[in-house]
């Protein structure tokens, strides 16, 4: 039997590529250049499954062009907002994603910011490569202690459990707001408080982390009136998806003085960042890396070789968005 034809649209880890082109008629990206709309409007009229990631914006108009062989996207990534949902499920294809493999590297990310945006290490970071750092003295450079302060998580899913146990670790009280209680024992396990009510919580916190994943609801959570319930002193870290925060709000609310910092991986027009954040001392920039790691990598790459042969061989894939549940949590 003819192998199905599969087109991923960005490199990948060499050993998920080699792995793929046994099993799969595969098309590469080898130069990683991301593909166009024509590109990908092509690659779903001819293939039998797409391995599309984060950069890829897979809309109704993408999704039309699919040829009647197009039953699956095996998205690499656990976030599928960039996915239209809805059309994928009325031309009946089915939509996996890679989700557990990059929860502790998501996780160990968002603590890492959570650190570096009140002791403003990336500040100090950018000071002893300008040459301009004199040596110590007793006053420069002072941010805001860790230890008993607290952080408030905007989403217990998977990502932000295992943020809450890091921590722990580090003397923070935490606290969430997620659409409905985790179950009594993991609050117990985890010592974390809910909020029923968002706009309550953000008046307590002093560290709030994004980790909810973004779907219509959670579009501009945090606009500008919400930006304004928190504290003067207090950091927001986003390693979820941009869109969450109003960037423009945000950006007006750091030059303000109406928060202290904020430390981001994601941004609400990737690779674009608001012109506004980037002269600001008193925010951290990364690149998206949450999930960044090789071993992370390579573990998303086999779940996406598992949910096509799974559905490939006729089974339904371990993973799947489509067609039972709405985005998974991230
Ligand atoms: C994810 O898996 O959602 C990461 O953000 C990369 O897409």
């Amino acid at each position: 039997m003819a192998k199905p034809r599969v087109v991923v649209t960005r490199k990948l880890p060499e050993a998920v590529e080699t792995r793929m082109m046994e099993l799969f008629d595969t098309q590469l990206n080898q130069s990683d250049t991301p593909m166009n709309r024509a590109a990908l409007k092509a690659a779903f009229a001819e293939a039998d499954a797409v391995v599309p990631t984060v950069t890829d914006a897979i809309d109704a108009d993408v999704i039309a062009a699919a040829g009647a062989k197009l039953k699956i996207l095996a998205n690499f990534g656990v976030g599928v907002n960039h996915i239209d949902l809805a059309a994928a499920q009325s031309r009946g294809i089915t939509v996996t994603n890679t989700p557990d493999v990059l929860t502790e590297d998501t996780a160990d990310l968002a603590m890492a910011l959570v650190l570096m945006t009140p002791r403003r290490l990336s500040e100090g970071e950018r000071l002893v490569r300008s040459g301009a750092w004199t040596g110590w003295t007793p006053t420069q450079h002072l941010g805001q202690r860790i230890n008993g302060k607290r952080l408030g998580i905007i989403g217990m899913g998977r990502i932000g459990m295992a943020l809450a146990r890091r921590a722990k670790g580090f003397g923070l009280a935490v606290h969430y707001h997620n659409r409905r209680p985790v179950p009594p024992a993991v609050e117990a396990e985890l010592e974390v408080t809910y909020w029923q009510s968002l706009d309550q919580m953000l008046a307590h916190m002093d560290i709030l982390s994004i980790n909810c994943p973004l779907t219509p609801e959670t579009r501009h959570l945090l606009d500008a009136a919400r930006l304004k319930r928190l504290p003067k002193h207090a950091v927001i870290v986003n390693t979820s998806r941009g869109p969450i925060i109003d960037e423009a709000a945000l950006a007006e609310a750091l030059k303000a003085g109406d928060i202290a910092g904020a430390g981001l991986d994601v941004y609400e027009e990737e690779p674009k960042v608001h012109p506004a954040l980037l002269p600001l001392e008193n925010v951290v920039l990364l690149p998206h890396l949450g999930s960044a790691t090789l071993e992370g990598r390579i573990a998303m790459g086999e779940k996406v070789i598992v949910n096509l042969r799974t559905f490939c061989d006729g089974h339904k894939p371990p993973d799947r968005v489509l067609p039972d549940a709405a985005a998974k949590p991230k």
